[in-house]
């Protein structure tokens, strides 16, 4: 018994930001963010290419693959830090979009985890009411958030969006089972500021602007500790081995991230989805992202068991099993 993922999309911006590119913009070069970040390429969103845009369109891309319509839809989830505004919700725009007039609609801000807490969320809902279909999105378009001045995060960064249409069914599929973890207290490592929704009254003074900020340094040691103790904690309340893995889908954070990673964990790499080097870190769309392109590359086979792990703001940690 599960929630079953019936069908997955993605929507990525057409313009491709290249390293050099970026030396244009700061200094940097493109030796330095390959080498770092094994970065190479992301995507930067334009005109007709909002977030709820690109949310729509991955979504459509699902429903198409799970064979559903608009109005089947009875929940959408949207998982994201850069809403196309606070208030509404970029899911209620995506509804609109849509035409899924039978569907309520909301949007969770886990950062970078946001769609391993949504997977989370939706299959819950779809456990307690067992004829809902709900669509779970991962949506960024972080540009719009970027110090496109401060070189240690604009070089990170790209926009995109991916989708899944779950629904409950009577099998051993589906989300299996998740670990999730939250630390406020290191809120301060990776924040985005100002913005709308802080008091102008309480705002710091030396507030940069709507921006991310970030400590490189500090936020690899925690995501790499993070990631692993999350795996490790679902594998053994679980009971099973990581190598009963097929295939390991992370947040695409950064090649460093993942390499030590994959190193503690002991997983080989051909088990590992990785596309970071194309579109940058997605934050919460990197792993439906990562989960259509492997997908659609026939990657994943029925019955195969995935495991997902993301690392982000808040602190937001935590991972997920899944039976396909
Ligand atoms: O979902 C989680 C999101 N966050 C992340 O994934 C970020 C995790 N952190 C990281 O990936 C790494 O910390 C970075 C890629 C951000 C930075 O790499 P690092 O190896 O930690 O570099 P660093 O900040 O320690 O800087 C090393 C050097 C410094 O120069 P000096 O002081 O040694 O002369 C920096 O000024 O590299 C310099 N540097 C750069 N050089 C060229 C920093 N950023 C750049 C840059 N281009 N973009």
């Amino acid at each position: 018994m599960g929630a079953v993922i019936l069908g997955t999309g993605s929507c990525l911006p057409d313009r491709v930001l290249s390293n050099h590119d970026l030396e244009e913009i700061v200094d940097t070069n493109d030796e330095w963010v390959r080498s770092r970040t094994g970065i190479a390429t992301r995507r930067i969103s334009g005109e007709g290419e909002e977030v709820y845009r690109l949310a729509t369109v991955a979504a459509q891309r699902a429903m198409e693959m799970a064979n559903v319509t608009a109005d089947e839809i009875d929940l959408i989830i949207v998982a994201t830090i850069s809403p196309h505004m606070i208030m509404p919700s970029c899911a209620c725009f995506v509804q609109k979009e849509l035409g899924a007039a039978n569907a309520f609609a909301y949007d969770l801000n886990a950062a970078c985890s946001g769609f391993l807490y949504s997977l989370d969320t939706a299959s819950k809902h779809a456990l307690v009411d067992r004829d809902k279909t709900i669509l779970v999105i991962g949506a960024e378009t972080l540009s719009a958030r970027t110090n496109w001045e401060d070189r240690n995060t604009c070089i990170l960064f790209g926009d995109g969006a991916g989708a899944i249409v779950m629904r409950y069914a009577e099998n051993n599929r589906g989300v299996l089972a998740s670990e999730l973890f939250s630390d406020g207290n290191l809120w301060k490592l990776l924040h985005m500021h100002g913005a709308p929704s802080c008091n102008p009254a309480i705002d710091p003074p030396d507030n940069p602007g709507p921006y991310m900020l970030m400590e490189g340094r500090e936020v690899f040691k925690y995501a790499v500790r993070a990631m692993e103790n999350a795996v490790l904690q679902l594998l053994e309340k679980e009971k099973i081995s990581i190598d009963d893995i097929s295939l390991m889908i992370p947040h695409q954070a950064n090649i460093r991230i993942l390499n030590k990673l994959l190193s503690r964990l002991g997983v080989k790499q051909e088990k590992v989805f990785i596309n970071v080097q194309k579109y940058g870190n997605t934050s919460a769309a990197s792993i439906p992202i990562a989960l259509d392109e492997a997908n659609r590359e026939g990657l994943i086979k029925h019955g195969d068991l995935l495991l997902i792990c993301s690392f982000g703001g808040g602190f937001t940690w935590g991972a997920g099993l899944l039976r396909w």
